[in-house]
């Protein structure tokens, strides 16, 4: 998607989640809403879930789009990299990226940013997949740290 037509997409959807995300104070049934809403307006999303750390395992969480694997081998692929580093990772080619793990060989490129509670600490990662290359950039960066913010209580 071009970068300007990208920008007025996500800030529509900001706006939409910020109303959307208030009528509960679930944080599970927030982040499910995030989910549905991004991989339904978001034409390049292929796959769009959350991996939490479940008693030291990253273990996939709500998502939309083909089945993914369940646990994520520890401080393996683009998940793992991105909570370790404690930073959003864009990935232009999975098939470059050392580790990466293909829960479906379609994926092309990803974004996996950390998402984190009130006090800082990483509870897990929201994951978003394409099938095209470089799908994902600064923009989408940019706008996803501000959407996990909606969902923190
Ligand atoms: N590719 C991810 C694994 C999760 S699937 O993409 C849904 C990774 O390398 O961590």
């Amino acid at each position: 998607m071009e970068e300007h037509k990208k920008e007025k997409r996500y800030s529509r959807v900001y706006d939409q989640l910020a109303v959307l995300v208030k009528k509960s104070h679930n944080q599970q049934a927030r982040m499910a809403t995030v989910v549905a809403v991004l991989h339904h307006k978001m034409d390049h999303f292929f796959w769009t879930g959350f991996y939490m750390i479940d008693q030291g395992e990253m273990t996939v969480n709500v998502y939309q789009g083909p089945v993914a694997c369940q646990i994520l081998e520890k401080n393996k692929g683009v998940c793992w990299a991105a909570y370790n580093r404690k930073e959003t990772l864009v990935v232009e080619d999975v098939h470059q990226f050392p580790g990466h793990i293909a829960c479906d060989s379609r994926s092309n490129s990803e974004i996996v940013v950390p998402f984190k509670n009130r006090e800082g600490e990483i509870l897990g990662v929201l994951d978003i997949d394409s099938k095209e290359k470089a799908a994902f950039s600064a923009v989408d960066a940019g706008w996803l740290e501000k959407i996990l913010q909606l969902i923190i209580l």
